[in-house]
């Protein structure tokens, strides 16, 4: 699905499938209104019941702590009625296509679906075939995770507004990640002074995937003076061989130590999407310390699904 698709005739957003291409105004608008939201919640005011009467459904093909959880407070913090869909004792398991699941699923009135699924461009498909319903990406494949990506800038825009000024490194498991896409696609469009991807050469995109990053296969070089360290998990389901046989080796090469960390500048923060292996990907003294913000940016996903969720449901 084109970044196009995902708009309606009158410019608004119908769909979230990729940030791909959104652009800086939407983006900003989104964490602008993520803020606003997080801010009236802080100050005890239950988010505005503008989904008051609407009905939100859960698709999830993969497992999920955060995603899932979040997007089910978000919406019922904004007075949605939310449907966690069972998977397992669903008609799908009988052979159903997933387009005469969501046909029947939308007959019953739904007006958004949150999509995760294993295979690239389900959720685009999904679009292309809802008659009335929003259809939100909640991960698919390598693709695209838009609101990680969305979350993860609003935690980085807590500590530092200007975007110019930034260098971002991430690290890890590039090659399977639908979280580095979508941070590079909502980083770029924030004006990231320059996006480093670091990575063993086997776990590297392919040629040409990511344009705007700087590549390097030396963690201690790429997380040199940058104001931001983005660790990501190792996603084995994803790999078709094992690609990493010795995981201390792994560590030992890729894994944020603080001792790595104090390479990059001073109070640079320390991110990682989770579920996180400590020990493999980040030391467990990284995680908890004074320079993580991994729980910030679990409490962000809320506010952030609030403001999608309202963007597109809200008239
Ligand atoms: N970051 C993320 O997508 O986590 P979950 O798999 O727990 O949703």
């Amino acid at each position: 699905m084109t970044t196009d698709q995902q708009i309606d005739a009158n410019g608004q957003l119908r769909h979230l499938i990729t940030l791909e291409g959104l652009g800086r105004d939407r983006i900003s608008a989104l964490l602008d209104r993520a803020a606003n939201l997080r801010e009236a919640f802080a100050k005890g005011a239950n988010g505005p019941q503008l989904l008051a009467g609407r009905t939100i459904i859960n698709l999830f093909f993969e497992t999920s702590t955060r995603t899932r959880t979040s997007f089910e407070l978000a919406a019922r913090r904004l007075g949605a009625s939310v449907l966690n869909f069972d998977i397992a004792s669903s008609s799908t398991s009988k052979g159903e296509s997933l387009e005469d699941t969501l046909a029947t699923l939308e007959a019953m009135q739904a007006d958004a679906f949150i999509v995760r699924h294993k295979e690239n461009g389900t959720p685009a498909r999904l679009a292309a075939c809802a008659r009335r319903a929003a259809i939100l990406n909640a991960g698919d494949g390598n693709h695209a995770h838009p609101t990680q990506g969305l979350l993860d800038a609003l935690t980085i825009r807590d500590h530092h507004t200007d975007f110019s000024k930034l260098k971002v490194v991430i690290c890890g498991d590039i090659r399977h990640s639908r979280v580095a896409r979508s941070d590079v696609h909502a980083l770029e469009a924030l004006g990231a002074s320059e996006i480093r991807l670091c990575g063993p050469l086997v776990l590297m995109p392919a040629a040409g995937d990511f344009p705007q990053c700087r590549l390097f296969n030396n963690f201690d070089a790429a997380i040199a003076d940058c104001d931001v360290v983005i660790m990501l998990r190792l996603q084995r389901e994803r790999m078709l061989e094992a690609l990493i046989g010795d995981e201390a080796e792994y560590f030992s090469r890729f894994g944020l130590t603080a001792q790595r960390l104090s390479r990059a500048r001073p109070g640079a923060l320390a991110m990682h999407p989770g579920p996180m292996n400590r020990g493999i990907e980040i030391a467990a003294d990284v995680a908890d310390g004074p320079q993580s913000v991994i729980l910030d940016q679990v409490a962000n996903g809320i506010p952030v699904r609030m403001a999608v969720l309202a963007s597109l449901l809200s008239s």
